[in-house]
């Protein structure tokens, strides 16, 4: 049955194509004003909701969709910490997200952040444009080495194995450490011993309750000094306090971020921090994958309504609802 999607964001409308191969009516909000209080407006009168990680889906959101006909979140990303996942659950809505389609696209982003902090690109960079390049300098711009260098991957989902295959092929040795035994070499129990053998430590686990802060100060400072901090995945999960203060003492050598806490705003203390490389959560940012994601998003949506369970699905509808 034709169903009633809300879709927050403007995009090509190829990258809905299957809300329309299922005969779908796409409800676009008007330019600009799908605020939080609009969404609580709209979530009753729709069946679905085409999400971004920038929507608050919390639990008034989804108490106003539960009150109508709302089923099924399709959240264009891979994390869903912007949903309330365990307020959905008891509402019977379902949560879908987009695994798998951009894992390659995240690691590039991971291996730019890496390269660009662990050689100054950007600093170098800024010295050529700003006409501060006298010539070649023998002890200009040093950076560190990534051949034989040791890679900390913290988590071991597909985006970390995305990593792993190219630091690999950098001739970086990769630990990982996740909250289970993965059995697969490099695997190490205990992350606080894994941080004090890492040259590099790079994040990629979801955000959540249990890995907010993850990276605290004390966890910085289990990182040799010179060492290099990437952070691809939510900004929650490191202490920004503790490391631009890691940062601004040396004991860090360097860190690449993509994510941050209270997105789009940085804290003061990260801008002004010194070999800090920093860009605004691009980690999926081309065209192939975000249409890939969106796709993804909306066939998940699709198959719950059709009381179907998606591979994508984070939270299963209740069969209650199902029907
Ligand atoms: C991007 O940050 C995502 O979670 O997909």
């Amino acid at each position: 049955m034709a169903a009633r999607v809300l879709v927050t964001a403007n995009m090509p409308r190829s990258w809905l194509e299957p809300l329309d191969r299922f005969g779908h009516a796409v409800v676009l909000p008007e330019p600009g004003v799908l605020d939080h209080r609009a969404l609580v407006a709209m979530a009753p009168r729709v069946d679905a909701i085409i999400s971004l990680l920038t929507d608050r889906i919390d639990a008034e959101v989804l108490e106003a969709g539960a009150s109508g006909t709302l089923r099924v979140i399709g959240n264009i990303a891979v994390g869903v910490d912007n949903i309330d996942v365990s307020r959905a659950s008891e509402l019977d809505i379902a949560v879908c997200n987009t695994p798998g389609v951009l894992d390659a696209a995240t690691a590039e982003v991971t291996m730019l952040l890496m390269l660009a902090a662990s050689r100054r690109a950007f600093e170098a960079e800024r010295a050529l444009r700003a006409g501060e390049w006298s010539g070649w300098g023998l002890t200009d711009f040093l950076g560190t080495d990534h051949e034989a260098a040791t890679l900390a991957l913290v988590g071991h989902g597909r985006i970390a194995r995305a990593v792993e295959l190219r630091a690999q092929g950098f001739g970086m040795r990769v630990l990982h450490h996740a909250r289970r035994d993965t059995g697969e070499r490099g695997y190490v129990a205990d992350l606080d011993q894994m941080l004090t053998e890492a040259d590099v430590v790079s994040i990629h686990v979801p955000l959540s309750p249990a890995t907010a802060n993850l990276i605290d100060a004390s966890r910085l400072a289990a990182i040799p000094r010179g060492g290099v901090l990437v952070n691809t995945a939510r900004g929650g999960i490191v202490d920004e306090d503790a490391l631009a203060d890691a940062l601004e003492r040396g004991a860090l050598g360097a860190a690449g971020l993509d994510v941050y806490l209270g997105e789009p705003n940085v804290a003061p203390r990260l801008l002004a921090a010194p070999n800090l490389v920093m860009l605004p959560h691009i980690g999926s940012a081309t065209s192939g994958t975000r249409s890939r994601m969106a796709m993804l998003a909306c066939e998940g949506v699709c198959a719950v309504l059709e009381g179907r369970s998606p591979p994508n699905i984070v939270l299963a509808e209740s069969s209650s609802r199902a029907s």
